[in-house]
């Protein structure tokens, strides 16, 4: 059918046609933040899930739907290598320079770009890739101790003050948050929780792969009473139904029950793989509608398509031992493994693996759901690795 309406949209943080099955949790969401603004106790919101399973797309919405409600937002995302108050500054001044076109919230929210200078200035020392424009001199004693813990605990304060004059709600929303250092993350959870002790209205609504949950408790071991972890995972049966056949009825097109059933088997339901299935179902379909056996055309098409960037992009960051340690965990099948038996696999100790394991864990290619436990963090990997690494040559 015609590619120019082909509604589908595979692709690393790319708004689906229809974000179906998550209304739920963006009430969940839409609720702490309406009770942050009023100065009710709420609970920030971390979302755990898979690679490919829709954070991303789900933080936009959720960061949309908190613009509209005139909530002052903060959206940022954790690369690898970069410190957490180098991402925040340039986006927190922002919304503070937004919040002090209140008239209400101007004083504060000046002195909030106060403090902004004064911790800027005062961590640049520590950490050196902090970059943002000063609009305001900084006030001695207001957030420029130098120490990210008490200065980050200050800085939010006073945004926090400044929000709740303005009658609004500060919300961080940071992606991958599982790549902040653990020292980071324990200052945001501080900062958070004495924010929430002064019932100012700033939440945080993160969201990461499933090690996030452990690296939170590590960093505070009162996070995990703190915040909410809602799982993020593959959608039901009807809404993955929906994110498919939604879109291509609105194109005018359709679809067959048993195209479609096809397609929440192959994909087994996860974000990503819908996106790829219902893409190359239709521009194999040569005419409406779908049927299933241009699904299983399309099957081929789609895991070449997955192959070449969704799985790629993440085979290519790999060491030669990295390849051959997750090569072993993905002759054992899907997972969850036990370092013993991957380490049989590759003629081992494991102990001597350890280091691998731990880079693999950092760049975050794998979790430990328990401990001794090693799981892949990107659905069907194994099946990939398999495909790329076939044979029996990665043994030797
Ligand atoms: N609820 C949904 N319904 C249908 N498609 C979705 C849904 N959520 C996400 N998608 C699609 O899935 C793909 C992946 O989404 P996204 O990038 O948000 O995943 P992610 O969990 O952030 O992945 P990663 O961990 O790799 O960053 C995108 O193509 C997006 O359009
Ligand atoms: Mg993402």
């Amino acid at each position: 059918m015609d590619p120019v309406a082909n509604p589908f949209a595979p692709g690393a943080g790319t708004p689906p046609p229809e974000l179906a099955g998550r209304d739920a949790i963006r009430e969940t969401v839409r609720v702490a933040v309406e009770r942050a603004r009023r100065g009710h106790p709420a609970k920030s919101v971390l979302m755990v899930g898979l690679r490919g399973v829709g954070k991303t797309v789900l933080l936009d919405r959720m960061r949309d739907d908190a613009d509209v409600a005139g909530i002052q937002t903060v959206r940022i995302e954790a690369p690898e290598s970069r410190s957490l108050p180098a991402i925040l500054a340039p986006d927190l001044r922002r919304a503070l320079l937004r919040l002090s076109r209140n008239l209400q919230a101007r004083d504060m929210a000046e002195r909030a770009l106060r403090a902004l200078a004064g911790f800027a200035e005062a961590l640049k020392v520590k950490y050196q890739d902090i970059e943002v424009g000063l609009d305001f001199e900084k006030e001695a004693g207001l957030a420029d101790n130098g120490d990210l813990e008490q200065d980050l605990q200050a800085l939010l304060e006073a945004a926090g003050t400044a929000a709740r004059r303005g009658g609004t709600a500060l919300a961080l929303f940071i992606d991958e948050l599982q790549y902040v250092e653990e020292d980071q993350l324990a200052a945001l959870v501080t900062a958070l929780h004495r924010a929430a002790q002064r019932s100012l209205p700033v939440v945080l609504i993160g969201a990461g792969l499933p090690q996030l949950r452990g690296r939170m408790g590590r960093a505070k071991s009162y996070a995990e009473r703190l915040f909410d972890f809602p799982e993020v995972g593959p959608l039901g049966v009807d809404d993955a139904v929906r994110a498919i056949a939604k879109p291509v009825r609105a194109e005018g097109a359709d679809i067959t029950d048993e195209a479609l059933a096809c397609i929440v088997e192959r994909t087994r339901r996860y974000a990503y793989f819908l996106q790829e299935w219902g893409k190359h179902s239709w521009d194999v379909a040569a005419a409406s509608p779908i049927t299933a056996a241009d699904v299983d055309e399309a099957s081929r098409t789609a895991i070449a398509a997955l192959d070449e960037s969704f799985f790629r992009v993440r085979f290519d960051r790999l060491t030669p031992a990295e390849k051959r340690y997750l090569r072993a965990m993905a002759h054992l099948g899907p997972g969850p493994h036990r370092s013993g038996d991957i380490a049989d696999e590759l003629d081992r100790k494991v102990t001597s693996l350890g280091p691998t394991r731990a880079q693999l864990l950092a760049k975050g290619m794998v979790w430990s759901p328990s401990h001794g436990d090693t799981a892949f963090t990107v659905p069907m990997f194994d099946e990939f690795m398999r495909r790329i690494m076939p044979g029996d040559d990665w043994r030797t």
